[in-house]
């Protein structure tokens, strides 16, 4: 699947900065890697969702149609872009992480989520995530490390204009961090990591992804 197109199309009743924005995403973010980590079947929740790109790329992927997807975003503007833009079935909204119900999801991902928010509040975010998850549930953990340093000031100049300049992520000052940083916060929440790796990628964003498993 083409993860460039399949945006493209999906949010072709957006405004054209939506639907930029999103298509952007697409050409920068390894969408395919981190769908491979998700279960064919069951619940998932994805955790600062944004436009809903994630999970509309997982919604239209004919083998994960058994899947029951929800995402969750505090900022109402791109829940609303979410909603026009899901699949039947999908549930977007802007309910709290801590209000979904216990243990009732089979997969959560949170996706450059961690950046935008104060390093001291990641442990309430990875521990929402910990009691929305089945015993043995899977974490699925995008971000963005602070490393090698020309990428990370590459990063960092993107994100002054995406946050303060125009406005597109709600959040705190974006801050990145060593691989280490985000598997001591994935730990001390109650995680095993099962994997974790640097994501390809042709740009100047350095990915990682982390797999956890909920003890
Ligand atoms: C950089 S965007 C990434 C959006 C999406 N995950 C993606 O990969 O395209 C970060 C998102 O996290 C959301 N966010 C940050 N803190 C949040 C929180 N505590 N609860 C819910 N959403 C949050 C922001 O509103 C924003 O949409």
């Amino acid at each position: 699947m083409n993860s460039v197109r399949t945006a493209w199309k999906a949010y072709e009743g957006e405004g054209l900065l939506a639907r930029l924005h999103v298509v952007v995403r697409a050409l920068t973010c390894p969408f395919q890697p981190l769908m491979d980590r998700f279960p064919t079947t069951g619940a998932l929740l994805d955790v600062g969702c944004g436009h809903g790109l994630l999970i509309n790329l997982l919604a239209r992927d004919p083998s994960r149609r058994a899947l029951k997807i929800y995402g969750t975003d505090h900022d109402p503007a791109k829940i609303e872009s979410a909603r026009r833009t899901a699949s039947p079935g999908v549930v977007f909204s802007t309910v709290d992480l801590g209000l979904f119900p216990e243990s009732v999801f089979d997969a959560v991902s949170i996706v450059d989520v961690l950046y935008t928010v104060r390093k001291d509040a990641w442990s309430a975010i990875l521990q929402g995530c910990s009691r929305a998850l089945r015993p043995g549930g899977r974490l699925i953990v995008k971000e963005v490390v602070d490393r090698p340093r020309w990428k990370h000031w590459a990063i960092m100049a993107q994100e002054a204009l995406s946050v303060r300049v125009f406005g597109i992520t709600r959040g705190d000052r974006p801050h990145f961090e060593p691989p280490e940083g985000y598997r001591q916060a994935i730990v001390a929440a109650g995680f095993s990591v099962i994997e974790e790796r640097p994501l390809p990628t042709a740009t100047w964003i350095s990915h990682y992804l982390f797999v956890a498993q909920k003890s």
